[in-house]
């Protein structure tokens, strides 16, 4: 079955738990990326770290990996079982900008942990600066994502949001 198979039957339970993972382990990156640059930064300098900072920091390399785990497993559910159909109420631009913005999210939550485990064990400077430019954009899709799903429900009244918490919806 291909990536697209218009005839899959709503989200699998396994895309929707880990849809809402991933947004639960974002939640942690966003509260934790300010220990991290702390416990990064005097890595490199071989200064003193406080437990606190050491703590938060691997608190974010664990939780940045499990994003990057979680989303390859949806990535290869998605593949395996298809997506539910865009709806046909919406019309065609919406859906090609929802296509767009999917895929760039998907992107950036492959690379963004990738460039991050290549500057901490590498100790790799241009690798944290692609990692660091890499947060806004995501802010930003998932902004217009969020925005997308309530204008899903509200402005083109489709069943769409339910079906990201509901498995089996259409
Ligand atoms: C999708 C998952 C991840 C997200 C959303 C994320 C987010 C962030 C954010 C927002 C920062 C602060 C950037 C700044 O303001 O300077 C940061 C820094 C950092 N993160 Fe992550 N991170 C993720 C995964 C990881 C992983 C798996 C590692 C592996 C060790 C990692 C290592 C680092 C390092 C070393 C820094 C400091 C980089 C620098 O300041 O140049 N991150 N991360
Ligand atoms: C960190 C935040 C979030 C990220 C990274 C994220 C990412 C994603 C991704 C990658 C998809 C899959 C699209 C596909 O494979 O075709 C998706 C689907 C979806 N998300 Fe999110 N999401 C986030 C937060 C939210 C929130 C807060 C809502 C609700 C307000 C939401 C509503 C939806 C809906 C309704 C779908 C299903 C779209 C459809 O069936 O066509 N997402 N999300």
């Amino acid at each position: 079955m291909s990536a697209a198979a218009p005839h899959a039957k709503g989200w699998s339970t396994l895309s929707v738990a880990l849809h809402w993972t991933i947004v639960v382990l974002i939640v942690v990156q966003f509260i934790d990326h300010e220990w991290m640059v702390d416990l990064w930064r005097a890595t490199r300098r071989a200064a003193p770290i406080d437990a606190t900072t050491e703590a938060w920091g691997w608190v974010h390399i664990v939780a940045g990996s499990l994003i990057l785990i979680a989303t390859l497993a949806r990535l290869l559910d998605r593949y395996a079982h298809g997506r539910p159909p865009y709806p046909a109420e919406e019309p065609t631009w919406a859906s090609w900008l929802a296509r767009i913005t999917h895929g760039l999210i998907y992107a950036i939550l492959i690379l963004m942990p990738i460039a991050g485990l290549i500057a901490w064990f590498g100790m790799i400077g241009e690798a944290g600066e692609i990692h660091e430019f890499l947060w806004t954009p995501l802010l930003v899709l998932i902004g217009l994502h969020v925005i997308g799903a309530l204008a899903q429900q509200f402005w083109f009244k489709t069943g769409v949001l339910k079906r990201i918490f509901v498995p089996g919806t259409v």
